[in-house]
């Protein structure tokens, strides 16, 4: 896809440097036009670096070219990130000073502002109704995040994370393509479980697993995009929920069956996107274990024996019963060996766990955990008893693209 990143003059202009890069590492041609401010704040060099093209902010360079109004007739999508309250006001006013206005007035395909300002500027009458205008025109205009801003204030008026920023442009600029309605998912509740549990030996040692939680994070990011009501359940993790999400921060696979149970009869959708530990520690000491823990024999280690965690998707599916409410999606992570391939494994899998969607992911050092992309297979129930699982590739792709596909699998069956 070809992405105009205007960047206007705000501080948050350095977290599109890190914008631009997921953006161009995803495969798209990405033109940067900072604005004049925006360079006081990142150079022209970071950008042309980054992105490999020539970066002009006036429309008085390569005039012959018509750059402003040859990039925004050709660009696919128009995404300015940070969008300052000076940018807004010139977007709703149609005013056409510098190259990334013009490139606003000539651009044909969708337009996404992530604003970032302080939030007295965010709050003010004159951005409120610059907002309302745009929003009227179709200009899709994200919701700042709340949290700290430069100074020591805090508000709402912060730029997203580039992640959530980039996975609502792409959607944006996809349902545009697809001609679709957007929030196809509006009036749906859905419960999704991301990350790894970790279960607790003593105060300062757990069991975990190499779970990021990327894959449930842009499972929740794209549903609250497509419109559905979502609520997060997550165990650790890094990464800072998307806005408008409800998150039910979980420790340990119990926690995680407790916050699925409370919930499951209000909710339409669940899927099982996280990595539950299978096991626990029988026995969690509660001051730490010392490396002398047994003063008879100062050279041993200790034993620790393990009992089974509850199987969440699989009580689910039978608590559930006989209905077809909540859908259930699960997850499944496997490495294919002697006895069979990925999908082999998922097939069995999927059998075994009675979902109504696998999502079978390929996993291993380096594939699927902790990285932006990977591939899948999503299985359904055959039309027929007795017919194979009919099944859907996705991939190699980012979380984001998986995510939207795992969605539209969910429609279906819905
Ligand atoms: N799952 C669960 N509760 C568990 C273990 C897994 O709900 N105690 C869910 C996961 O969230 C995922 C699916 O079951 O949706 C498959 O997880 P996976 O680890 O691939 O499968 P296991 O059932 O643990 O089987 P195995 O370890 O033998 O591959």
């Amino acid at each position: 896809m070809r992405i105009v990143l205007g960047v206007s003059g705000g501080i948050a202009a350095y977290k599109a440097a890190s914008l631009l890069r997921l953006l161009t590492e995803a495969g798209h041609e990405v033109t940067v036009v900072p604005t004049d401010a925006a360079l006081h704040f990142v150079g022209a060099p970071t950008w042309e670096a980054l992105s490999g093209r020539p970066v002009q902010t006036d429309v008085w360079t390569s005039i012959t070219e018509v750059p402003h109004v040859r990039l925004g007739q050709q660009a696919d999508l128009v995404l300015v990130a940070p969008a300052t309250a000076d940018l807004l006001a010139k977007a709703a006013h149609g005013l056409a000073g510098d190259l990334l206005t013009n490139v606003l007035l000539t651009a044909r395909c969708p337009v996404v502002l992530a604003p970032a300002m302080h939030t007295e500027m965010w709050d003010h009458a004159a951005t409120r109704a610059n907002v309302a205008t745009l929003r009227e025109r179709g200009v899709h205009v994200i919701e700042p995040a709340s949290g700290r801003l430069t100074g020591a204030d805090t508000g709402p008026g912060r730029l997203p994370e580039p992640e959530h920023i980039r996975d609502e442009a792409l959607r944006v600029a996809r349902v545009a393509a697809e001609g679709g309605a957007g929030a196809d998912l509006a009036g749906r509740r859905v419960l999704i479980t991301a990350g790894g549990t970790r279960e607790p030996l003593d105060p300062v040692r757990y069991l975990g697993n190499q779970s990021s939680g990327k894959q449930g994070f842009a499972l929740a990011s794209a549903a609250a995009a497509r419109g559905a009501s979502v609520l997060l359940v997550s165990g650790a993790t890094t990464i800072v929920p998307p806005p408008g999400v409800e998150v039910i921060p979980v420790q340990t696979a119990l926690d995680m069956r407790d916050a699925v149970e409370a919930h499951f009869d209000q909710i339409d959708v669940l899927v099982m996107a996280a990595a539950v530990a299978d096991f626990r520690p029988a026995e969690y000491v509660d001051t730490k274990i010392k490396k002398t823990h047994d003063p008879a024999n100062p050279d041993a280690a200790p034993t620790i024996t393990l009992v089974r965690n509850p199987d969440i998707l699989a009580d689910s599916v039978a608590r559930r019963g006989s209905g077809r409410t909540p859908l259930i999606v699960g997850f499944a992570a496997e490495t294919g060996d002697d006895r069979g391939s990925v999908l082999d494994h998922g097939r069995e899998k999927f059998e075994r766990k009675g979902s109504d969607l696998l999502v079978v992911n390929e996993v291993g050092v380096g594939v699927t955990f902790g990285q932006d992309s990977s591939t899948v297979h999503i299985l359904r129930r055959p039309e027929a008893p007795g017919e194979p699982a009919p099944v859907t590739t996705v991939g190699p792709a980012p979380k984001s693209e998986i995510a939207e596909a795992v969605w539209d699998a969910v429609l279906h069956e819905l």
